[in-house]
């Protein structure tokens, strides 16, 4: 369905598809062809998203890097104008403390503060050791088990759920508590009642367990966070959101690159090859660039609103107007990236935009480079005729997250 508007500083009259749009069948790993139609001929454009309002579309490159470093360009979703992702998250808007995900300037540099400690990239490096001893442990009981076998639930899900429990303090034997509650706090499409189910019951659980690291501190950082509430730097319910964030961030976007890097790889056997056939780290580091790149997992837009006007382009963003920064088209704008529809694993994709740009960009992606590097090249190395058991029309891929990916990846060797 469209309607018409007049968004243009040139007053031009132009039809406004709603959002978001859809993945072509077949095609799977594209953006939409719609999403990436406008990435070339109109990088800023109207939208209409499920509440009938019209914010901005983003979808070229230059233009997304621009507006993402505008300190005129807010995360703040109390705003008049913030163009939320669904009905769950606008009823929960004053129910979430403040965190780093929904705050500017000062503020947001308080809290990225508190969390950007464990993420360094020397940090991450030390963690390496352990990251390779959890793939491999869940790469000998796949081998040892029953073909096919899931890699979502035998690998991928596991290891960066391992990983981040074990950093954040969260005991593993409580995953399937939080993985079900992270789920629902990724929904699209979620209301009312799924939000405050999903993302509420989480952080309550995390406001209980930093309660209890108050009189029983660990070596983790639920601890270091009860330690800034005990100092009164941020109240029980703020670091309760910080944990809850890092806990859904931290293992369901990096278990979907997993299993969705794999499924590219295999449909892509002379890229795949290479990957398993190097010696050379910076080639498998690289491999993973490309896939972020190509995959642009998080697939819903990334949401601002402008606090001030901005010219940009051809047009005029109003202050007060919503904006939808859509990474997957910028991924693969042809004026960033030659052939962008090419899985070219020894392509040079380093600047591309997976994890976002400018303040707000992703804090855990050391991390995440160092589990899907150790993931895919210990995968592929150790299960060199890996191979999809089911037809690729029957994979089931996730439409309705805001991260995308794979339900199940049926694998046999
Ligand atoms: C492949 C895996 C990952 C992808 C593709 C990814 C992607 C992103 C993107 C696109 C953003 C920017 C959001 C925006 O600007 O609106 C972001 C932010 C963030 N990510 Fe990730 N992420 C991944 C893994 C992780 C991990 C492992 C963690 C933590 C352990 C994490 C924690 C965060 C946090 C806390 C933010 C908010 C930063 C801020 O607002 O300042 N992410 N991520």
């Amino acid at each position: 369905m469209t309607e018409t508007t007049t968004g243009a500083r040139s007053g031009v009259t132009d039809e406004i598809p709603e959002y978001p749009m859809v993945r072509e069948r077949g095609c799977p790993f594209a953006p939409p062809a719609e999403v990436r139609a406008l990435g070339t001929r109109k990088p800023l454009s109207r939208i209409k998203i499920w509440d009938g309002s019209t914010p901005w579309l983003v979808t070229g490159y230059d233009e997304l890097k621009t507006l993402m470093a505008d300190p005129r360009v807010s995360v703040d979703d109390r705003r008049p104008g913030f163009p939320h992702w669904n009905e769950g998250m606008l009823s929960t808007v004053h129910k979430r403390p403040r965190s780093v995900f929904t705050s500017d300037g000062d503020e947001h540099t308080k809290y990225r503060r508190m969390m950007t400690r464990p993420f360094t990239f020397k940090r991450v490096e030390a963690l390496r050791p352990a990251i390779q001893q959890i793939t491999d442990d869940h790469i000998d009981t796949i081998l040892a088990g029953p073909k096919p076998a899931d890699l979502v639930t035998e690998l991928a899900l596991p290891v960066p759920s391992l990983v981040i429990s074990e950093l954040l303090g969260v005991p593993y034997e409580d995953h399937k508590f939080f993985q079900d509650h992270a789920t629902i706090g990724v929904d699209r499409f979620a209301t009312k009642k799924q939000a405050t189910a999903g993302v509420v019951g989480l952080a309550t659980y995390l406001k209980d367990l930093i309660e209890k690291r108050l009189s029983e501190p660990a070596d983790d950082m639920v601890t270091e966070l009860a330690g800034r509430v005990r100092a009164q730097e941020i109240s029980l319910s703020e670091a309760g959101q910080i944990a809850t964030g890092l806990l859904i961030a931290g293992h369901e976007t990096t278990a979907n690159m997993i299993a969705l890097g794999t499924l590219a790889l295999l449909e892509n056997p002379e890229q795949l090859a290479i990957v398993r056939e190097t010696e050379d780290p910076k080639v498998v580091a690289g491999a993973v660039e490309e896939l972020l790149r190509y995959l642009s997992i998080i697939q819903n837009g990334q949401r601002r609103v402008a606090t001030e006007d901005i010219d940009i382009g051809e047009v005029t963003i109003r202050g007060g107007e919503g904006i939808v920064i859509d990474l997957a088209p910028a991924n693969w704008d042809p004026k960033a990236f030659a052939a962008p529809q090419d899985l070219d694993v020894r392509r040079q994709a380093v600047s591309h935009v997976g994890f976002g740009f400018g303040p707000h960009q992703c804090v855990g992606q050391q991390l995440a480079r160092a589990e899907l590097q150790i993931v895919f090249r210990t995968l592929l190395r150790r299960v060199p005729t890996l191979r999809l058991d089911i037809p690729f029309d029957d994979v089931e891929f996730k439409h309705d997250r805001l991260a995308f990916g794979v339900y199940t990846l049926p694998v046999s060797w």
